[in-house]
């Protein structure tokens, strides 16, 4: 029992149309069809309604992530639990769950105060994807949207409260010479969820980056070629990590935090086999540290 899969994130944008060119022109996702002027611009992967929200305004930054669960007694459950053991967790009012587009939700703030959410039943678009540029597509699905990297106060600790309330898995850790990562899935995705110590002037709570896996190496090749054209800020250069395998390449989003665009990422599919390690390098080879400027 537990969380299923990272459902959805939320962003308040100063910049909508850097936002939107990044997401559509360079990675390829699919604009939803805004049917309000005022509520955010979702951003479609796979056959959810979206997967991300851009709330145009006037502060940048994250403004909360989605946790699915399977069932309404699932949902009730974590959210009592979570009560119980004194992490406030509020029912989410009818027009919160109608501009997440999902049947209910409730929100809390974890042990670093990052604005996370448990989510149920998501609102299913059977339209085609009309992908922002050609790309063969996403991996998304039952393995959600991709993964988020959080810096925390303390990384182990929060990860205990991952695990212990909200039912995530270790899949493995990796400390490195400047960070201590903790990486963890809620299904075969080899991690959903990494907490790292606060390094690169980020703070505890800070979104380091999110990951959107695209489903061939081309498109990640593609992509590659039109952000060294346009000379959009790289963070890390095109390489492939010890942990997940992924193939990928990090770069600045207009918020400020990273966004990572990867393929080939292995999955965790057997539990019972899977071996817990602790790798001392995130990287095979490239993923070269590109940015002069500390990220935050
Ligand atoms: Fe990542």
């Amino acid at each position: 029992m537990g969380v299923t899969q990272l459902a959805y994130i939320g962003v308040n944008v100063t910049d909508l149309e850097a936002w939107s060119d990044l997401m559509t022109n360079v990675f390829g996702l699919a604009v939803q069809t805004r049917t309000d002027q005022h509520s955010p611009s979702y951003l479609r992967v796979d056959d959810h309604h979206h997967r991300i929200a851009l709330q145009p305004g006037k502060t940048d930054g994250l403004a909360y992530v989605g946790w699915e669960v399977a069932s309404m007694d699932e949902l009730h459950r974590i959210a009592s639990h979570l009560n119980s053991i004194g992490v406030k967790t509020v029912a989410g009012a009818a027009q919160e769950a109608d501009e997440r587009k999902v049947l209910a939700l409730y929100k809390f703030r974890d042990p670093d105060g990052i604005p996370m959410e448990i989510s149920y039943g998501p609102i299913i678009d059977h339209e085609p994807l009309r992908y922002g540029r050609p790309v063969s597509g996403f991996n998304a699905g039952r393995l959600g949207l991709g993964h988020a990297v959080f810096a925390c106060a303390d990384q182990h600790k929060s990860a205990d409260f991952y695990i212990k309330n909200l039912g995530f898995k270790i899949s493995d850790y990796i400390a490195w010479d400047v960070a201590d990562a903790v990486f963890m899935h809620c299904n075969p995705r080899h991690h959903s969820l990494a907490l790292m110590n606060a390094v690169y002037g980020m703070k505890p709570g800070d979104l380091n980056h999110f990951m959107i896996e695209a489903n061939s190496l081309d498109d990640i090749g593609r992509a590659y070629d039109l952000v060294l054209e346009r000379k959009i800020p790289l963070i890390l250069t095109l390489g492939r990590h010890t942990n997940d395998l992924m193939t990928s390449f990090y770069v600045k989003t207009p918020s400020g935090f990273g966004v990572e665009y990867g393929f080939g990422a292995r999955l965790i599919e057997d539990d019972a086999n899977w071996e817990v390690r602790k790798y001392h390098a995130t990287k095979l080879w490239g993923h070269l540290l590109a940015l002069e400027e500390p990220m935050m």
